[in-house]
C-alpha cells in the first residue's frame, strides 16, 4: 500500500475562518492533540502576517517532536526569511511557499505576466532551500489554471528543489472526477513529478471538498491537506476526519495507509470546537453528536439484531464510547478521573481538585452526570482561573421584553455591584457586567445550546467579543441559562489582554 501523508492546516487555513483568532497557548493545545491523532505535517501559521503567527510557528516548532511543523509564505524573500527564522528551533521544519497561477488571479490580483510568476516561484523555492531541505510549493487556484502552464511551473519549482507540490482547489470549484483528472494530468505531464510528493488542498464551496480530496488520492496524491471539523476560509476546507474515516473504512478501495490513531478524532473535534467557538453541526459526518445515534424503530431493531445493518463505523474507533457510565455526587475523584481519561482528557493531579469541585456543584443540581456533561464541564473549566469572578446575579423581568439585573463581580480581589436594564434578562446581565467592568468590547456572537439529558440539562453558552483588533471566545455552563450566559461573557472579557 502507498503511504498517505496527513497535512493538517487547522491552525492556518482553519484559523482564517471568519472571526477565529487563536493565541499561542490555544494553538499549542490543539497541536498536541493533532500529534496524538498522528498527523504528519502541522501547518502552524503564516509567520510574516503577524507577530502572533510568528510566535505560534516558533513555539510549536520548539515544543512538538516527531511531526513536521510548517509555516506558510508568499513567494517573497522577506516572508521566507521570517518563516525560516520562526522554524529555527523546529526538530523537523517545512517552508510552504507559493503563488497564484490561474489567469484571473495573475491578471487581476497579482498583475503579473505568467513568465514573471514562474520566475518568482522558482526564486522563492531556491531561496527557501537555503534554509531548509523540505520545501512545499502551492500553486494557488491551481484548479482554474491552464493545465500546460500549471505543469510548466511545477516542473520548474521541482528543478529548483521543491520536495512537495500542492494542487489547491482554492475556491472549491471542482467536481471529484475533474479533480482526479487534474492530479493524474500533473503526474503524467510533469516530467520530474516522480521526484516529489503530490499534495491536494480542497475547499468546500460546493460541498465537495472531501470527495475532491479523495478523488485526488485515488489519482495518486501522496499527501492530503485538511482541517479538523472542516473549518477554513468561507465554506471551509476538507474535513480531515472525513478523509481519514473514508479511507479507514474502505482501505482496499484507496490502496493507501496512514499512521493515524482514529480514536483521537472525537477529542480533536471537541477541542477545536471548544477553543475556536465554532460549533459542530449535530448531523456532521463522523463528529456530529448524532453521527452514531439511531432514532427510528426500524433502525433500532436492525442495530439490536446486527450492528452492521446501519453502522459502517464502530463509534469507539473514532473515540465515541459506547458505554455511557453515569456519575453522580456519590462518585469519587478516582471515578471522575478514570472516566475523563476514557473520554480523552489527560488531567494533571493539581487540576483534578478544581475539576472535582465543579463536578460536585453540578452533581448537586443534576442527579446524573452523563458524558456530555463532562465534556461541557471540561470545555468550561479554566485551569488558570479568571481575572473576573461572578459572585451574585439576580434578575427581575416585567412584561415580555424588559428586564433588570443586579450583578456582583469580583475584579482583582474587590467586589463591585451594579444594576442595569436590558432587552430581556441576558441583555440586562451583560449590560450590568459592562457597567462594572467598564467593558467596551463589541459583542459579536452569542449562542446557547442544551447539552446532556433531562429537565436539568446543562445550558452551554458561547460568547464571542471583539476588542483591540482581536476576537475572544468565552464559554459558560450551568443548569441555569442566564448563569451560563453570564459566565461565558465574563470568560471572554477575562481573556482581553
Ligand atoms: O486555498 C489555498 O489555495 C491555500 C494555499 C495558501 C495553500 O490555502
Ligand atoms: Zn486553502
Amino acid at each position: 500500500m502507498r503511504r498517505l501523508y496527513l497535512f493538517d492546516t487547522t491552525l492556518r487555513d482553519g484559523e482564517q475562518s471568519l472571526g477565529i483568532t487563536l493565541n499561542v497557548k490555544e494553538k499549542l493545545e490543539i497541536a498536541q492533540q493533532l500529534v496524538r491523532l498522528g498527523v504528519d505535517v502541522l501547518e502552524a501559521g503564516f509567520p510574516a502576517s503577524s507577530p502572533g503567527d510568528f510566535e505560534s510557528v516558533s513555539t510549536l516548532g520548539r515544543e512538538l517532536k516527531g511531526v513536521t511543523v510548517c509555516g506558510l509564505t508568499r513567494c517573497i524573500k522577506k516572508d521566507i526569511d521570517i518563516c525560516a527564522e520562526a522554524l529555527k528551533g523546529a526538530e523537523i521544519g517545512r517552508i510552504h511557499t507559493g503563488i497564484a497561477v490561474s489567469p484571473i488571479h495573475m491578471e487581476k490580483k497579482l498583475r503579473l505576466k505568467p513568465e514573471e510568476v514562474i520566475q518568482m516561484a522558482e526564486e522563492a523555492v531556491r531561496h527557501a532551500k537555503k534554509y531548509l531541505h523540505d520545501v512545499e510549493f502551492y500553486a494557488e487556484d491551481a484548479f482554474r489554471s491552464e493545465r500546460t502552464f500549471l505543469a510548466r511551473i511545477f516542473e520548474r519549482v521541482i528543478k529548483a528543489g521543491a520536495t512537495v507540490i500542492n494542487i489547491p482547489d482554492t475556491v472549491g470549484y471542482a467536481t471529484p472526477w475533474e479533480f482526479g483528472e487534474l492530479v493524474a494530468y500533473i503526474k503524467n505531464n510533469v516530467a520530474n513529478s516522480d521526484q516529489v510528493k503530490i499534495s491536494v488542498h480542497c475547499h468546500n464551496d460546493l460541498g465537495m471538498a472531501t470527495a475532491n480530496a479523495l478523488a485526488g488520492i485515488m489519482a495518486g496524491a501522496d499527501q492530503v491537506e485538511g482541517t479538523i471539523n472542516g473549518i477554513g476560509e468561507r465554506a471551509g476546507n476538507t474535513a480531515l476526519e472525513e478523509v481519514i474515516m473514508a479511507i479507514s473504512t474502505q482501505k482496499e478501495r484507496y490502496g493507501v495507509d496512514m499512521a493515524v490513531h482514529t480514536r483521537e478524532i472525537a477529542s480533536a473535534s471537541r477541542l477545536v470546537s471548544s477553543i475556536t467557538g465554532v460549533p459542530v453541526p449535530s448531523h456532521k459526518a463522523i463528529v456530529g453528536v448524532n453521527a452514531f445515534m439511531h432514532a427510528s424503530g426500524i433502525h433500532q431493531d436492525g442495530i439490536l439484531k446486527a450492528k452492521q445493518t446501519y453502522e459502517i463505523i464502530d463509534p469507539e474507533s473514532v473515540g465515541v464510547p459506547r458505554n455511557q457510565i453515569i456519575l453522580s455526587a456519590r462518585s469519587g475523584r478516582h471515578a471522575l478521573k478514570h472516566r475523563l481519561e476514557e473520554l480523552g482528557y489527560l488531567i494533571a493531579d493539581d487540576r483534578l481538585n478544581d475539576i472535582y469541585n465543579d463536578f460536585l456543584q453540578l452533581a448537586d443540581k443534576k442527579q446524573e452526570i452523563y458524558d456530555e456533561d463532562l465534556h461541557a464541564l471540561m470545555g468550561a473549566s479554566n485551569p488558570e482561573g479568571s481575572k473576573i469572578k461572578i459572585i451574585k446575579i439576580s434578575v427581575a423581568t416585567s412584561g415580555t421584553q424588559s428586564a433588570t439585573a443586579a450583578v456582583t463581580l469580583e475584579i482583582e480581589g474587590a467586589e463591585v455591584t451594579d444594576a442595569a436594564i436590558g432587552n430581556g434578562p441576558v441583555d440586562a446581565v451583560f449590560n450590568a457586567i459592562d457597567r462594572i467592568s467598564g467593558n467596551e468590547a463589541r459583542l459579536e456572537d452569542y449562542s446557547i445550546k442544551s447539552v446532556s439529558r433531562g429537565k436539568e440539562a446543562l445550558g452551554n453558552a458561547t460568547v464571542k467579543i471583539f476588542s483591540g483588533g482581536n476576537y475572544y471566545v468565552g464559554k459558560g455552563i450551568s443548569t441555569d441559562v442566564i448563569d451560563a450566559s453570564a459566565h461565558a461573557y465574563v470568560d471572554a472579557l477575562s481573556k482581553i489582554k
